[in-house]
């Protein structure tokens, strides 16, 4: 019998098939580091709160990597600042939710995931935000069947993650707040002050069981779509996920990365590719900032974001190119159409400026003519 991970509102049950004989395209957090996290709770003597897995300090180590006192090496799920984790983790263990805001592919999601493995060993009681998000998807639905067969019961209740996270004392997300409309973002507002979730049909509630919190993360971009009403957002506390502070932070957060995914696409492992991940990110990154790395030339920046994500997809694409159709390393040619497809998104005023880019810039550069060469053919 697969493992029952969701009840969805219609009252059908998704299910686990897939990662049962490890076959998952993308295993949950839990899954991927279940090692790591057993190897945690092992080590971990700290105090752990109300139903969490390991210690606050355990879950800042899970995320943040480290070795442990039997030689285990935890690896680094986030590379940032340390005390944006520790801020992060010590919230959860409050009576306020924290909320994870920053610019896209600055890893919400990814520390959100993470966080609720290391915390609940659970990652899956999820809310994703859409324009269309119903209130029944932060409260709960009906099972229709039983409820014209027996009337309002229970039984024919469909509890939503975040009822489930409640009654379990469990943590619950909610991905892309400020994308949800701002009525159903309020349905919030009880559960995070009172702590309760009030059923007037039945005239029951269900109340927060200790353990229980919520993560929610939020674009800075969208800032404004819907905003976050002041009331409901006292109830959580902020954590702003920054950019990669220096060159070598992202060249690090990107080949770790791109080795994790090319591992689940089995594609070989390219250390060679080093220097071409070095040069998708200082593009990124110059663009990103319009200004070059020595701080000589202004530049324009692109429309669209040229965010870690981004570059993590351009690598893994290239290293694909390189497996499938080259010789298996990395090279320039590999990464060219991938850069050019994330930097002109609009076709027009974007290809002006990576137009000029590489004229004056790449063009010049000592040892990137490979590289020009490359972005002159597929820019053509
Ligand atoms: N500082 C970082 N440390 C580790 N991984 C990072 C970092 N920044 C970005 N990443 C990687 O970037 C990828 C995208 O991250 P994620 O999807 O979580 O971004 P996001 O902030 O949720 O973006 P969006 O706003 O588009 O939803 C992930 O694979 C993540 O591993
Ligand atoms: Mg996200």
């Amino acid at each position: 019998m697969p493992e029952l991970i969701n009840d969805t509102t219609d009252g059908t049950q998704a299910t686990a098939e897939g990662a049962a004989d490890g076959q998952a395209l993308r295993p949950h957090a839990e899954d991927s580091f279940a090692g790591e996290l057993k190897a945690l709770a092992a080590a971990d003597d700290r105090p752990r709160p109300a139903r969490w897995r390991l210690s606050p300090w355990a879950v800042a180590t899970y995320l943040l990597g480290g070795t442990l006192a039997d030689g285990t090496v935890i690896t680094p799920k986030y590379v940032g600042p340390r005390r944006i984790v520790e801020v992060a983790v010590t919230t959860l263990a409050t009576d306020r939710a924290l909320l994870l805001l920053g610019v896209p592919g600055t890893a919400k999601t990814w520390v959100s995931e993470h966080l609720a493995a290391a915390v609940s060993g659970d990652s899956t009681l999820l809310v994703q935000g859409t324009a269309g998000t119903p209130e029944e998807a932060i409260r709960y639905g009906w099972n229709y069947a039983q409820l014209l067969a027996h009337g309002p019961s229970r039984e024919a209740l469909v509890p939503s993650p975040v009822m489930r996270a409640m009654a379990q004392g469990m943590t619950a997300r909610v991905e892309e707040l400020t994308r949800i409309p701002a009525d159903v973002q309020d349905t919030l507002i009880t559960v995070l002050s009172e702590k309760t979730l009030p059923i007037p049909e039945l005239g029951q509630e269900v109340q927060a069981v200790r353990g229980f919190n919520l993560i929610a993360t939020a674009n800075d971009r969208d800032r404004g779509v819907n905003e976050l009403s002041s009331a409901l957002r006292r109830r959580f506390n902020t954590v702003v996920l920054p950019l990669p502070a220096t060159p070598e932070d992202e060249v690090d957060i990107v080949s770790r990365r791109v080795g994790q995914i090319g591992r689940s696409l089995e594609l070989p492992p390219a250390p060679e590719g080093l220097e071409e991940i070095r040069r998708v990110v200082t593009v990124f990154r110059e663009l990103r900032d319009g200004l070059t790395t020595d701080g000589r030339t202004k530049l324009k920046s692109p429309s669209g974001t040229l965010s870690t994500a981004e570059a993590i997809s351009v690598v893994t694409n290239g290293l694909a190119l390189a497996t499938h159709f080259g010789d298996g390393v990395l090279r320039a040619g590999d990464v060219a159409a991938g850069i050019l497809g994330a930097v002109v998104r609009d076709p027009a005023a974007d290809r002006v400026v990576w137009q000029e880019y590489l004229e004056t810039v790449v063009r010049e550069r000592d040892g990137w003519k490979d590289f020009y060469r490359a972005c002159r053919e597929v820019s053509a």
